[in-house]
């Protein structure tokens, strides 16, 4: 049954069963969107409420069929679709040379062939529409790489992003579709073993880990900014600035 009320906009975000994702999708919801949230085990989750204005989609994000289910989902429920983001991803940390095949293919499906299928897909609702906008969540570290912490599959899967914004900013403004990324430094969410935070917060000159509310808080100032497009927004706690 189609939810219709134009006042109520429409997300897509991936990657909603935890962290960053979980607590977008959560925002959005509490300030009267409705939501599509996917992540292979979101149906599980219990941390989201049965709501009207929420429909679940389990589904791996690198598949080109989740795509297609989650775009059916919100145009069935909801009619129409006014922000994707682009959250799902996984990080391995290692040297270079310890890389596997499985490690590749694991980071490059979830955080590359993700962005790729889920924003074809979203493009031919938003042309109708004559608008939408699209999030994708990259990482400083990815423009900023570490010596000490080196994450090669990070920087190869999550470097294209603003390369991407900009190129689809351009190809679409035509079409009234705004895109821009997001790039944290790190956050405190599940990804990160509690044990590690001390260390991982002298990574900023902030002097502290970001909160999923940082992060959270960019992606809304992005929705609202709607004159917009093609940007990078690094919420970092300076890292980007030098050391
Ligand atoms: N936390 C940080 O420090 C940090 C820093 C920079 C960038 N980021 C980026 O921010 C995004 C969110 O990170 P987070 O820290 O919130 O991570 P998180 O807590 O580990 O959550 C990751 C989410 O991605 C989903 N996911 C993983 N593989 C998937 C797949 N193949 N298909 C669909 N969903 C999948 C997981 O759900 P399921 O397991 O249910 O599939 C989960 O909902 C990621 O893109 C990450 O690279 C994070």
């Amino acid at each position: 049954m189609i939810n219709h009320n134009p006042q109520q906009p429409v997300a897509i975000v991936t990657g909603a069963s935890s962290g960053i994702g979980l607590g977008l999708t959560q925002a959005l919801l509490e300030r009267g969107w409705r939501v599509v949230a996917t992540s292979r085990t979101i149906s599980k989750s219990k941390d989201l409420h049965s709501s009207p204005d929420l429909v679940l989609v389990d589904g791996d994000a690198g598949k080109k069929e989740t795509a297609l289910k989650v775009v059916d989902a919100a145009l069935k429920h909801f009619g129409r679709i006014d922000l994707l983001v682009n959250n799902a991803g996984v990080f391995i940390a290692k040297p270079f040379t310890d890389y596997t095949e499985a490690d590749y293919d694991l980071v490059m499906n979830t955080n590359v062939a993700s962005l790729f299928y889920m924003t074809q897909q979203v493009i031919p609702p938003m042309k109708e529409q004559n608008s939408g906008h699209v999030v994708d969540i990259s990482a400083v570290l990815a423009d900023q790489p570490s010596g000490n912490a080196p994450a090669l599959l990070a920087v190869l899967s999550k470097s294209p992003m603003p390369a991407v914004s900009k190129a689809l900013a351009l190809e679409y403004a035509a079409n009234n579709i705004r895109f821009n990324t997001v790039s944290p430094g790190v956050i405190n969410t599940p990804m990160h073993a509690k044990g590690n935070h001390a260390a991982l917060a002298k990574f900023h000159p902030l002097a502290r880990m970001g909160e999923i509310s940082d992060v959270v808080g960019a992606v809304l100032y992005l929705q609202n900014a709607t004159f917009v497009t093609g940007e990078n927004i690094r919420v970092d706690g300076g890292v980007h600035a030098g050391r």
